[in-house]
């Protein structure tokens, strides 16, 4: 295992390790934005399969063709941001088949591990033949909301963590060392502690999204993480990006477009979509979800 500056640096030193210039990167679109950064700073091509609605789960066929011997590494990141997805086994178990068949990496960003919804994680690196090939990322900042502490880590066998480590010591060299003992501790809390914190979180999912609904706005309701997905479309806007500009000022609420996470050339097929946060205190959403009520006032 190494520690890291957040789950952040685990995936800048992993990329940095394994993937070089001409190298190619799978992920599935929409992606959580640093990885294409980091594909970038790598030289890497980032090929991308789209997760498709109404549940943002990837077509398998699409999977295994964008998959091939150019393929260093395939990110995957499950629970899924901005998306809430969670991916089945037959998806985590096409992506080990997969990085088998063409000699790559698994990166397998698991920040909202404990953040699901209904149903339990399943790690990749739990499946058969899963761990060889898999570094797993995961983070106190989500696990526990102390997303200030910058405290993450990535787990896998020896090989992989070595070339992680070896970048990580030239980035920062140590992270957190004064946080590091709380988050050990934390992290041997109680199982009810992680269904707790995963119960509420799941409660303001709800008053967002009933809010959302009851103004007319369809939901994709999230199976985890901090997020959920509305379609704006009902509304006017075919282009979320301008609903979003208008909210922080119109109703003091603030959205993410999602074409922000796709390909510039894959923006029209999550235009409509905006992506709202509910990782706030149960008084702060019963306020947006107020607000949002407001909603009708700006279609056009
Ligand atoms: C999918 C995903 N990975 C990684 C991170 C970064 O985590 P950290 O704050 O631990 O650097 C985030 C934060 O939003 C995230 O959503």
């Amino acid at each position: 295992m190494v520690v890291t500056t957040g789950a952040t640096e685990a995936i800048a030193a992993a990329i940095l390790a394994f993937v070089g210039p001409g190298d190619e990167v799978v992920t599935f679109e929409p992606y959580y934005d640093s990885y294409a950064a980091m594909i970038g700073l790598a030289n890497a091509k980032h090929n991308v399969v789209q997760l498709e609605l109404p549940d943002f789960q990837p077509d398998l066929a699409k999977l295994r063709a964008a998959v091939t011997d150019n393929t260093r590494m395939i990110i995957l990141n499950n629970p899924h941001n901005p998306t809430g997805s969670v991916f089945g086994d037959d998806v985590l178990n096409e992506i080990i088949a997969l990085a088998h068949k063409h000699d790559c990496i698994i990166l397998s960003d698991e920040v909202y591990e404990h953040l699901t919804f209904g149903l339990s994680h399943v790690p990749v690196s739990t499946l058969p033949d899963g761990f060889e090939r898999t570094i797993t990322i995961s983070s106190a900042g989500k696990s526990f909301s102390f997303t200030g502490w910058k405290v993450g880590w990535a787990t896998g066998p020896e090989k992989l963590i070595t070339g992680v480590r070896t970048v990580k010591q030239f980035l920062t060299y140590s992270s957190g060392p004064a946080f590091q003992p709380a988050v050990a501790q934390a992290l041997s809390l109680p199982d009810n502690f992680f269904q707790q914190f995963a119960a509420s979180l799941s409660h303001t999912c709800g008053l967002l999204a009933d809010s959302l609904e009851e103004s007319g706005i369809p939901v994709f309701r999230p199976r985890g993480t901090y997020f959920l997905v509305a379609d704006v479309s009902q509304l006017g806007y075919q282009d979320a990006t301008d609903l979003a500009r208008l909210l922080p000022e119109r109703l003091g609420v603030a959205a993410i477009p999602m074409s922000v996470f796709v390909h510039p050339e894959n923006r029209q097929a999550y235009s409509s979509l905006l992506r709202f946060a509910f990782c706030k205190k149960e008084s702060v959403i019963i306020e947006a979800a107020h607000r949002l009520r407001g909603l009708s006032e700006l279609a056009r």
